[in-house]
């Protein structure tokens, strides 16, 4: 059986990583990066530190326009899965990547497999829920990491081949703490001590592309006291950096380009809080039992608001000071499966090939 696999953005990585590790066991899986992200540190460091195997295939995307980058994508992703013909096409989440990829499969009538199907903010400005939306609606085999997700797909009237099978970022979490915890030097590096720092990411475009919004998001960086570490992403550096923002204006803050994975865990599970609009680090930070606090209008990952583990604070500045501020003990119940949604999916797609 051969499994062609696109990826092409940061979160992609991170989640192919346990998914490939397993399925090559028994599946000849080659991997196209559509070169979405394109810096070091947004994708060659992920593919070395969690031995992803190389791409048999990297394409290089230009526009910044999404129709534009998605149809190129999509030419180049048709060409290889005619030479390539594979059994299966594998896609994740819900970037421009995932569409690419969905699109070019099923218009070859290659069965789909989405991983994190099913998620929904209801919010159709943003591209993720376009991306999300058309790529289930076209998928053969819908894996869900939540019965949240599960039930949005039942309201869609998907109800075919729908499987909870956990989160995958669970998988990559549990594998990579420990080796996280031995060979990660970023706290010394960036002299910081545990929980006396919080962590921030910010890149929604949503957020970055609304110069209100990230003024007001800024603000409440100020009004936070103590130090702040901000693995900046590069879409939001560009942003900032053309509103011209100055952030040494913000005491305690300190920005730095983003790090590896083994680092951003090392980083996570020694906050005090994070602050995030990122949808993998909403999550991370409930693996880790770390307070979240989200400054989005609505989230996915509806589930990890309960008991506060997770604040949905929207940009307000005064919204997000307080939910800083706020003591919250969550009992953290596990939500995301046991940490071994790769070996399930495995097992599904073998039954599948053998019944298909
Ligand atoms: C994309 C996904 C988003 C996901 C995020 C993960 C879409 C529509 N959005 O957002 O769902 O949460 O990835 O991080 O697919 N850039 C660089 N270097 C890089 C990558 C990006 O400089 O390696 C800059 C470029 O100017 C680029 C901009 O960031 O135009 C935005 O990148 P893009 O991939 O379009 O969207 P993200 O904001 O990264
Ligand atoms: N991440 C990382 N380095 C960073 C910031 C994030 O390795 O500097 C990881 C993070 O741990 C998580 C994933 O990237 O596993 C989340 O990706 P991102 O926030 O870019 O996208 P989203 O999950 O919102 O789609």
């Amino acid at each position: 059986m051969k499994i062609i696999t696109v990826i092409g953005a940061r979160p992609q990585f991170i989640k192919a990583a346990p998914v490939s590790r397993k399925i090559r066991e028994t599946v000849e899986e080659k991997i196209i990066h559509t070169g979405q992200h394109y810096d070091t540190n947004m994708s060659d460091i992920f593919f070395e530190e969690l031995n992803i195997p190389k791409p048999d295939y990297r394409l290089t995307v230009s526009s910044p326009n999404h129709g534009a980058m998605t149809g190129d994508m999509l030419k180049e992703i048709e060409q290889i899965l005619l030479d390539e013909k594979p059994d299966y096409v594998l896609v994740y989440g819900d970037t421009n990547s995932t569409l690419a990829g969905a699109l070019a499969a099923s218009k070859l009538h290659i069965p789909l497999i989405h991983i994190e199907a099913g998620l929904r903010s209801f919010n159709k400005k943003m591209p993720e829920e376009i991306n999300r939306v058309l790529t289930d609606h076209v998928s053969e085999l819908l894996i869900c990491p939540t019965d949240t997700a599960v039930n949005n797909l039942e309201k869609e009237s998907v109800t075919r081949n729908v499987y909870n099978l956990g989160d995958v970022m669970y998988d990559a979490v549990l594998y990579n703490q420990e080796i996280a915890n031995e060979k990660s030097t970023i706290l010394a590096d960036l002299q910081l001590t545990k929980k006396d720092y919080y962590l921030i990411t910010i890149h929604r475009a949503e957020n970055t592309d609304d110069l209100s919004r990230m003024e007001s998001i800024l603000e409440a960086f100020k009004q936070i006291e103590g130090t702040k570490v901000w693995p900046i992403h590069p879409r939001t550096k560009q942003r900032l950096m053309n509103y011209g923002v100055d952030f040494s204006s913000i005491p305690g803050l300190r920005v730095v380009d983003p790090v590896g994975y083994l680092d951003m865990l090392a980083l996570e599970t020694s906050a005090k809080k994070i602050i995030t609009d990122s949808g993998g680090v909403q999550k991370e930070a409930y693996f880790a039992h770390v307070p979240c606090i989200t400054v989005r209008d609505e989230t996915e990952w509806v589930e990890t608001l309960v008991e506060d583990a997770n604040q949905l604070t929207g940009v307000d500045t005064d919204k997000i000071v307080a939910a800083v501020k706020k003591d919250v003990a969550p009992s953290y119940k596990p939500l995301f499966g046991d940490g071994d949604m790769a070996g399930k999916l495995k097992d599904l797609i073998e039954s599948h090939s053998l019944k298909n």
